[in-house]
C-alpha cells in the first residue's frame, strides 16, 4: 500500500452508523494537522446493531460509490465495530482506496486479564458473526468470557452525546446478569465505538479497577502507517458531517460536530 503523495490533499473518511466514531475522531483528530476529515453518519439506518452482513455491506458499497464521486479519499475508517466485522475485508477488496476498520480487541483482552474473566460489550450482528464466534470458542477453554449485547446501551450512549438525560438505573439493569458472578471481569472490551461515550456511567455502576479496552491505539497505528505526516501541506479545513436522514434531532448533531470543527453538513441522498 502507498503512502499519499506529499503534495496531495489528505482526506480521511470516517464512516458509523450513528455518532459512536466520534470516539475514534476525537483520538486521531490530532495526530496529523492539516487533514479533512468527512464524517457519515448513517442515520437513516441507525442503529446497525441488529441488521445482517448483507445488509450493512451493501449499504457500505453504495455510501461509499457515493462518497468517492465527489471526494478524493486517502484513507477510509469504518469506525464501526459491526460494519468492520461484517464487511472490511469484502470492502477492501472492492475498492482501490485503503479501508481500516475497528474490531473488538479480544486478543488484547487476553494479554491484560489477571483473574482470566472478560467481559465483552458488542452488538448482537457483531457477537453472532462467525469469526467472533469461533475465537470466543477457541477461549473458553482457558477463560470465561461474559458477554452482553444490548441495543439499549447503544441507544442510551448516542442519547447521552445528544444531550438527554440518561438514568444509570437503566444502565445498571443491562449489567443485573453480572451482579451474580462469583468472579467479575477484570476487563471489559468495548467492542462498539458508542460505548466509550458512556464510560464515566459505567465505571460508576461497575465494580473499581476494570481495565476497558477498545480498538482506538489499533486504529491509530494503522492510520499512522497509511497516512504519511506533511507539515508543508497547505490547506483550509473543510471538515464536512454528511447524515443520511433528517430526523428531529439533527439541529442537535450540527451542534456536537460543529464543536468538533465540523462546518460543512450535508444529506447524502441514498
Ligand atoms: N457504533 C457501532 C459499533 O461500533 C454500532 C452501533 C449500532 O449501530 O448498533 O458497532
Amino acid at each position: 500500500m502507498t503512502k499519499k503523495s506529499l503534495t496531495s490533499q489528505t482526506t480521511i473518511f470516517i464512516f458509523d452508523s450513528g455518532l459512536g466514531g466520534i470516539t475514534i475522531y476525537n483520538y486521531i483528530k490530532n495526530i496529523f494537522l492539516n487533514i479533512n476529515f468527512i464524517y457519515l453518519l448513517d442515520n437513516k439506518y441507525f442503529p446497525y446493531g441488529s441488521k445482517s452482513k448483507n445488509f450493512i455491506l451493501q449499504r457500505l458499497i453504495r455510501i461509499l460509490q457515493k462518497i468517492s464521486l465527489y471526494h478524493d479519499i486517502s484513507l477510509v475508517i469504518i469506525a464501526c465495530n459491526t460494519a468492520s466485522i461484517t464487511s472490511l475485508p469484502e470492502l477492501k477488496e472492492y475498492f482501490s482506496f485503503p479501508i481500516i476498520g475497528v474490531t473488538p480487541v479480544i486478543d488484547l483482552a487476553i494479554k491484560k486479564t489477571k483473574n482470566k474473566v472478560i467481559g465483552f460489550l458488542a452488538t448482537n450482528t457483531t457477537l453472532q458473526n462467525y469469526k467472533i464466534k469461533n475465537k470466543i470458542n477457541l477461549l473458553k477453554e482457558k477463560y470465561i468470557i461474559k458477554i452482553i449485547s444490548s441495543p439499549k446501551l447503544v441507544f442510551l450512549a448516542e442519547q447521552k452525546l445528544l444531550g438527554y438525560k440518561i438514568i444509570l438505573s437503566k444502565i445498571k439493569k443491562i449489567f443485573f446478569p453480572w451482579y451474580r458472578l462469583k468472579i467479575f471481569p477484570d476487563t471489559i472490551i468495548l467492542g462498539c465505538t458508542h460505548f466509550p461515550l458512556i464510560i464515566n456511567e459505567l465505571k460508576i455502576i461497575l465494580p473499581k479497577n476494570i481495565k476497558f479496552l477498545d480498538a482506538k491505539k489499533y486504529i491509530t497505528y494503522k492510520f499512522k502507517k497509511i497516512i504519511k505526516y506533511n507539515k508543508n501541506l497547505l490547506d483550509i479545513k473543510k471538515n464536512i458531517v454528511y447524515y443520511t436522514k433528517i430526523n428531529k434531532d439533527i439541529g442537535k448533531i450540527k451542534n456536537i460536530f460543529l464543536k468538533k470543527n465540523f462546518h460543512i453538513f450535508k444529506k447524502l441522498k441514498t
